[in-house]
Formats: C-alpha cells, sequence, structure tokens
C-alpha cells in the first residue's frame, strides 16, 4: 500500500518534532547502502526515542501495510538497511535509543538500547573493569542493533564468539507493535523456543530490536600482540593449533593477511610500516589476552614463536612492545578494505569453510577466478580462526570497474559453488540483506528455506518487515 500524508503525520505525532527527519538533505544519507550498491528512496525518516514509540509506529504502519526498513549505523555490506526505489518504505533509525539501561558487574552483564554506537557499549563495560568482546573495523559508527541484526562477528569471534554467542535476552517490537520482552540477564533460561536467537540475524526482517542483555567478560590485564610473516595459509592453521593448545585457549585474535593485502596498506595508508624486516607471502596478526601472570606468559609466547620458527612453521615475527605499536599492528589489518577501495571496484566473497580446509580452498578458488580474471587482483584475507575468508577480487590495473564487475556473476558463481563443494557458508558474517537473496535461496536446503518462510508469514503476514530483504 502507498503512504497516505494522513499516516505521515500520525507518525510525526507519535514521534514529536525531534523525532523525524524529512528534508532532503538530512534524508541523504540513509539512501545509499556502505557500499553504494543500491539507492533508494523514502518520504520519512524516523528517529524515535522510546520502545513505546517504535511501537506505536510499528502498529500504524501494519494497520496501513506500509513497510518499514530499520536502519542502524548503515555500514552493513549487503544492502540490509536500504529502502526500496519507489518511496514506499518508511526508515527506522534506532539513533536516540542509546542508553545503557543497567550494568550489573558482578553478573556480567549489561542491558543495552539499540541505538548505541558499538563502542559506546564497549567503553560502557570497561567504565566498571568489564569487556564487551565484539569489535570491528565499523566499531566506532555501527550500532548494537545492526550488530544483532546481522549477528555481528569481527576480530574475536574465536574466542568469544557471535553476536549470537554474546547475548542473553532481547526486547524486540513485532510488525504488528507488540512489544516482546525477553530482556532477562540469565543464563540459563529454558523456558521453550529461543526466540532471542530468531530475531538476531534475521536482519531485521521479523521485529525491531531495541535492547538487549549483552554478555560481559574479565578484562585481560594485557595483551601480547603479534605479526607473523609466513610461507603459506597451511602453516598458519599448523601455528594456530599450536598456540590455542599452549596457551589453553586464550588466543582471540588470529587473522590471515595476504602479501597483497599488507602492500595495499603500506601504499594507502598513513602511518603504518610492515613490522617485520622483509617481506613475506602471509602474514598473521594475532592476539593473546592474558590475566595477571602477563611478564612471564608473554616471555613463553616469545619463546613459543621462536621454537615455531626454528622448526621452519614461521619465518619471521615481531612483538608489539608498546600501546602505539599494538594500534599500527591493528590497523595493518583493519585498514585493509579501505586501502582495497583506492584501487577501484572489488568483487566480495564473504564464505567461510572449515579452518583445516581454508587453506586449499584459497589455492582451489583462486585457480577458479584467475581463470575467469587472469589480471584481477585477489586480496583474500579474514578471520582464519573462524574459517571465515573474504575473498576479495579488486579490478584489474589496466581494466574499468564497469567491465571489471560485469564478470560478477560468472566470478560468484564459482566461488560459491566450491563452497558448496565444501559445504561451506556463502555468507560467513555479512548476512543476505538484498545482495545474497538469490545466492540463499540457490544455496540453502530447500526445507530450511521453507521454515524460514513459514517463521516470517507467522510473524510478520503483512510482509511489512524490511521487505525485500533476506528472503
Ligand atoms: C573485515 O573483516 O574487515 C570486514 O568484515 C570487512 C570486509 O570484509 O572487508
Ligand atoms: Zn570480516
Amino acid at each position: 500500500m502507498s503512504i497516505t500524508r494522513s499516516l505521515l503525520a500520525d507518525l510525526r505525532r507519535a514521534v514529536g518534532p525531534q523525532g523525524y527527519l524529512e528534508q532532503a538533505a538530512d534524508i541523504e544519507p540513509f539512501l545509499v547502502d556502505h557500499r553504494k550498491l543500491y539507492r533508494g528512496a523514502t518520504p520519512l525518516v524516523l528517529r524515535p526515542e522510546s520502545t513505546d514509540q517504535v511501537s506505536a509506529i510499528m502498529r500504524m504502519c501494519n494497520e496501513a501495510r506500509v513497510g518499514v526498513v530499520p536502519v542502524g549505523g548503515n555500514t552493513g555490506y549487503c544492502g540490509g538497511a536500504t529502502p526500496s526505489e519507489d518511496g514506499s518504505q518508511i526508515v527506522l533509525s534506532l539513533a536516540r535509543m542509546r542508553r545503557i539501561r543497567a550494568i550489573d558487574p558482578l553478573n556480567y552483564t549489561m542491558i543495552a538500547e539499540a541505538g548505541c554506537v558499538l563502542a559506546e557499549v564497549q567503553a560502557a563495560a570497561a567504565s566498571v573493569d568489564r569487556l564487551f568482546p565484539m569489535s570491528l573495523g565499523s566499531e566506532g559508527s555501527c550500532q548494537l542493533g545492526g550488530n544483532l541484526s546481522t549477528n555481528a562477528g569481527g576480530t574475536a569471534v574465536l574466542r568469544y564468539g557471535m553476536m549470537r554467542d554474546l547475548i542473553l535476552g532481547l526486547e524486540v517490537v513485532l510488525p504488528d507493535g507488540r512489544v516482546l520482552d525477553n530482556l532477562k540477564p540469565l543464563r540459563k533460561d529454558n523456558t521453550g523456543y529461543d526466540l532471542r536467537n530468531l530475531f538476531i540475524g534475521a536482519e531485521g526482517t521479523l521485529g525491531v530490536i531495541t535492547a538487549a542483555a549483552c554478555k560481559l567478560f574479565s578484562r585481560p590485564a594485557s595483551n601480547v600482540t603479534a605479526f607473523v610473516g609466513l610461507t603459506d595459509p597451511q602453516r598458519a592453521v599448523s601455528l594456530l593449533s599450536r598456540l590455542r593448545t599452549f596457551t589453553g585457549d586464550a588466543v582471540s585474535t588470529f587473522e590471515l593477511i595476504p602479501r597483497t593485502a599488507l602492500e595495499l596498506v603500506l601504499e594507502y595508508i598513513p602511518n603504518t610500516a610492515n613490522p617485520l624486516d622483509q617481506g613475506h607471502d602471509w602474514y598473521v596478526l594475532l592476539e593473546i589476552g592474558m590475566g595477571r601472570q602477563a611478564e612471564s606468559m608473554r616471555e613463553a609466547i616469545e619463546a613459543e614463536l621462536a621454537a615455531a620458527m626454528e622448526q621452519g612453521e614461521i619465518s619471521d615475527a615481531a612483538l608489539a612492545a608498546s600501546e602505539s605499536q599494538r594500534e599500527m599492528f591493528w590497523r595493518l589489518r583493519e585498514t585493509i578494505p579501505e586501502a582495497q577501495r583506492h584501487i577501484g571496484a572489488s568483487i566480495k566473497h564473504d564464505v567461510s569453510v572449515t579452518t583445516s580446509e581454508l587453506p586449499r580452498f584459497i589455492v582451489e578458488a583462486s585457480q577458479l577466478v584467475r581463470a575467469l580474471s587472469p589480471k584481477g587482483r585477489i586480496v583474500s584475507y579474514g578471520h582464519l580462526g573462524d574459517g571465515n575468508l573474504h575473498f576479495n577480487i579488486s579490478r584489474p590495473i589496466d581494466s574499468d570497474d564497469e567491465s571489471f564487475l560485469r564478470l560478477a556473476p560468472n566470478i560468484n558463481r564459482a566461488v560459491h559453488d566450491l563452497i558448496a563443494r565444501y559445504g561451506g557458508s556463502i555468507s560467513a558474517e555479512h548476512g543476505i540483506g538484498r545482495l545474497k537473496r538469490e545466492e540463499l535461496v540457490r544455496y540453502e536446503p530447500p526445507v530450511a528455506i521453507e521454515v524460514m518462510r513459514a517463521i516470517k508469514q507467522a510473524l510478520d503476514p503483512n510482509g511489512i518487515m524490511n521487505p525485500g530483504k533476506v528472503l
């Protein structure tokens, strides 16, 4: 149904004068996704400040059968928060719902609203000497609600898990405006179906998450951060297993970086330098969080890396000697997507296989891509400890974006078919959004799609929640 003037007036009234945007310049940032793949239109961006206001909005839009597109920091890669082109959907920003409602350090929990910027959630935890471990490149602008809706991953999944592993309860406004209050900060609660995990990762297609009970952890007293050079990903897998065993699973980050990616970062990102004396084909950024016995552990890890070097497992390693050096090591990893943008369009794959099979996958996928785009520049980096690879291909130097992107359907098919043969995932951490809807149907078992559609129909029979995304 189309949006009537009287609905617009009712919605404005429900949120008050501070609660909406309708001037073209104010609305503009909500019309384009982060990667600029999609451009939509909308007459109104709502910015409610309470769960009650979200509830009122959903009730009105449901009665009018008008689609609602929830948005957080708009940092997603799959177009999951961009409205349709025809201007028939309302955008719902949670940015004003950014209160920390409660922190309980003894229970290791915090209740935070969906519009909190991830860095604010981390800071609130740190203020009571606790850790909220979700960490990713866009943490200064992405919002908790978006992290929840996409079941975000990031660089500490190896030790702490993805968003689903970090949440104990949720408050969700259903498409008809009812509020599902499941916000209990309990670690044990076996009362019926696990509703919270339905909404986490649903990309706003089942309801609007307004608040979450988050798990907190002890803050490591210090970290050992190392930058390692090695000859191939197989050795990186061995090193990970060695260090997991050695530290009793205290490795929180284990990121694989190819030579191509490091060279791009060194070329385009200021204040970066290779911590190692010479170049290597592959690198690993790793971090191990430690308790009070920090100094002796640091020496022990240094000795273990020296042993790995003697045995030919790694070629070189440097340990960050100061906080500023640690930040630089991290910059080498976190700015890869930004550095890659400097060299033109890229065809991206966010895939996962088992960690043990990842090295073989990289070899086979690279062969397939070289056959389709001999000069495409493969930049395959990612969360090796999670078996999650960002297998990206940048356009050749002598090509242009448009002609390179024409290869995307064939390259995507080849890479995703290979993923299917490995029993892997075609979307490990960035979600489906609008970008991968067809891939979802193609690669998920038909029964899984049927169950997803049945759930969608049960919760959102009028199809107003983020229409056109995921399913
Ligand atoms: C990352 O790991 O850097 C992010 O998921 C973004 C990306 O895939 O480029
Ligand atoms: Zn990633």
